[in-house]
C-alpha cells in the first residue's frame, strides 16, 4: 500500500513561498542564459542527472519543456492556463493556435477534413512538434489551453514515473529482462492475460535520460485524454499494468467517468486506484509528452506522410499500430492526470473545433453552472480563487461517499 501523497493543505504556504523564490531566481537565469546552450561537458554531465525522480518537482515536471497550444483569440483560455500554471509552479511556453492552413501546404489525405477547426488544431500540434525537433528538445509535454490538472500534479507525476519505469526499463542489473514478460514475448499475453504490478514493486529500475524512463524507450506518454482503454491480449500490445493504489487523488468509482474509454478500471480495480499501461484507443490530445524520437516520428507520419483523420485519432492509430501506421511506444493512465476543464460559461465556448451552428439561438443554448473537470478532485481551475487568496479549503467536486454530481457538457 502506498501513501506518499503529502498533505498539500499544510505544505501550500511553504510551497508558495518557495515558488516565489524559485520564480525570482528562475527569471534572472532565463534572461541571462541562451535557451539552447551548446553541447559540452556541462550538458553531458547534466544528462546523467536527468533521470532523477526528484526532477519531476521542477517547473517543467521533469520534461525539458511544457508547451501550451492556444489560439490568440481565446484570451479567456490564456488567462486561465497562465494563472493555473503559475499557481502550481509550472513554467509553460505558449504556442499560437492556427485557424487557417493554405491548401498547398496540406499533406495527402487532408481533403478528408470537413472543418477548418480540426485542420487548424492538427497544424498547431505539428508546429509544436516542429519546434521540438528544431531545438533538439529531449522531451516535452504538450497541452491544449483548456486543460486542467490536480493541485497535487507533481506528486501524481512522480507516481506515474515510478509506474512508467516499471513498464519501460529493464529490471535492475539486467540489460533486457522486463518485469512484463509480454514486452519481449507477446505470445505470453494469450496464456497469462494482463498482469498488474504494484507501483512499490522491488525491481525498481533506474532511468538516466528522463525520470519517466530513458527517452529512447518511449515515444509518447498520453497523460490527458477523454477516454482510453486497457489493452487486451488480442490487441497485440504489451499487456503489463502498474497500479497506484490508495491514491487519494483518485475519486471513488461512482465519480469516475470513463467517457470514450472502457470499463476495465472500474470493474477490475478497487476504489482510489490509478493504473498505468500501454495506451490503447486513446482519444483527445489534451496533454501528452513526447520524446524527441516520438516527436520526429509523429511529425513524419502526420505532417509529411499523410493526415486523413483528426489529429487525436491519427495519434491513436500510431499508438495502437493500426490503420497503416507503425506502432509507437505510448503509455497511458486511467483515470487521466490532465483533463478538459468546463468553466462556468455557455457550452459553445468549450470548443474551437466544433463551432456553434450559425443561427442557433443563444438564449436556448445550455449554460454550464458548475465548473468541473471530470475525474480530477482538487481541480486547479476550479480552485483558482482559493489558490490566489491562500485559502486551503479546496473544492473537491467528487467527495468520498457522495453521489456523482450532475454535470453537463
Ligand atoms: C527539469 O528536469 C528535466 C530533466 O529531468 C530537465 O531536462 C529540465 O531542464 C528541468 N527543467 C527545469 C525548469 O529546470
Ligand atoms: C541533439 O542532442 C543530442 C543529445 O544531447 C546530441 O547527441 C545531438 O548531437 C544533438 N543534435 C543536434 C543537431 O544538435
Ligand atoms: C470549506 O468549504 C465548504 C464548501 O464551501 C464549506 O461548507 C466548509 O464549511 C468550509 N470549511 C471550512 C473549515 O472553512
Amino acid at each position: 500500500m502506498l501513501k506518499i501523497i503529502v498533505n498539500a493543505r499544510k505544505l501550500l504556504p511553504w510551497a508558495v513561498g518557495a515558488f516565489i523564490i524559485v520564480f525570482l531566481i528562475g527569471a534572472g537565469f532565463t534572461s541571462a542564459s541562451t535557451p539552447f546552450p551548446p553541447l559540452g561537458k556541462a550538458r553531458s554531465h547534466a544528462l546523467a542527472e536527468d533521470g532523477k525522480l526528484g526532477n519531476i518537482q521542477n517547473a517543467t515536471l521533469g520534461f525539458e519543456k511544457i508547451f501550451v497550444i492556444s489560439l490568440p483569440s481565446r484570451s479567456d483560455h490564456r488567462d486561465a492556463v497562465v494563472l493555473a500554471s503559475h499557481l502550481t509552479c509550472l513554467a509553460v511556453d505558449i504556442v499560437d493556435g492556427i485557424t487557417h492552413v493554405d491548401d498547398k501546404a496540406q499533406p495527402p489525405g487532408a481533403e478528408k477534413f470537413t472543418t477548418t477547426g480540426a485542420l487548424g488544431a492538427w497544424r498547431a500540434h505539428m508546429n509544436t512538434l516542429q519546434t521540438i525537433v528544431k531545438h533538439n528538445t529531449t522531451s516535452a509535454l504538450i497541452m491544449e489551453d483548456d486543460t486542467d490538472w490536480d493541485i497535487r500534479i507533481k506528486s501524481q507525476m512522480q507516481n506515474f514515473a515510478r509506474a512508467s519505469r516499471l513498464l519501460l526499463q529493464p529490471i535492475s542489473g539486467t540489460a533486457a529482462t522486463y518485469l512484463d514478460p509480454t514486452i519481449l514475448h507477446p505470445e505470453e499475453a494469450l496464456i497469462q492475460g494482463a498482469q498488474t504490478f504494484d507501483i512499490a514493486h522491488s525491481a525498481v529500475p533506474q532511468a538516466t535520460s528522463s525520470p519517466y524512463g530513458d527517452v529512447h524507450r518511449w515515444d509518447l506518454l498520453w497523460l490527458g485524454h477523454c477516454g482510453a482503454s486497457l489493452p487486451r491480449a488480442e490487441n497485440h500490445l504489451p499487456l503489463g499494468r502498474v497500479s497506484i493504489s490508495a491514491d487519494e487523488t483518485v475519486p471513488e468509482k461512482q465519480h469516475i467517468d470513463p467517457q470514450l474509454g472502457d470499463q476495465q478500471l472500474i470493474q477490475q480495480y478497487s476504489d482510489h486506484t490509478r493504473v498505468v499501461s500501454r495506451a490503447y484507443m486513446n482519444t483527445c490530445s489534451l496533454a501528452y509528452a513526447v520524446s524527441l524520437q516520438g516527436a520526429r516520428r509523429i511529425l513524419y507520419e502526420l505532417a509529411i506522410r499523410k493526415i486523413d483523420k483528426a489529429m487525436d485519432l491519427s495519434l491513436q492509430d500510431m499508438c495502437d499500430g493500426v490503420n497503416d501506421r507503425p506502432g509507437l511506444t505510448c503509455l497511458s493512465v486511467l483515470p487521466q492526470l490532465f483533463q478538459q476543464h468546463r468553466p462556468i460559461a455557455r457550452e459553445s465556448s468549450f470548443s474551437d473545433i466544433d463551432k456553434r451552428q450559425d443561427g442557433a439561438d443563444m438564449a436556448e443554448e445550455k449554460y454550464n453552472n458548475i465548473a468541473f473537470s471530470r475525474n480530477i478532485r482538487w481541480s486547479t481551475r476550479g480552485n483558482l480563487r482559493q489558490l490566489v487568496y491562500g485559502d486551503t479549503n479546496y473544492t473537491d467536486l467528487f467527495p468520498d461517499g457522495m453521489p456523482k454530481p450532475d454535470l453537463v457538457g
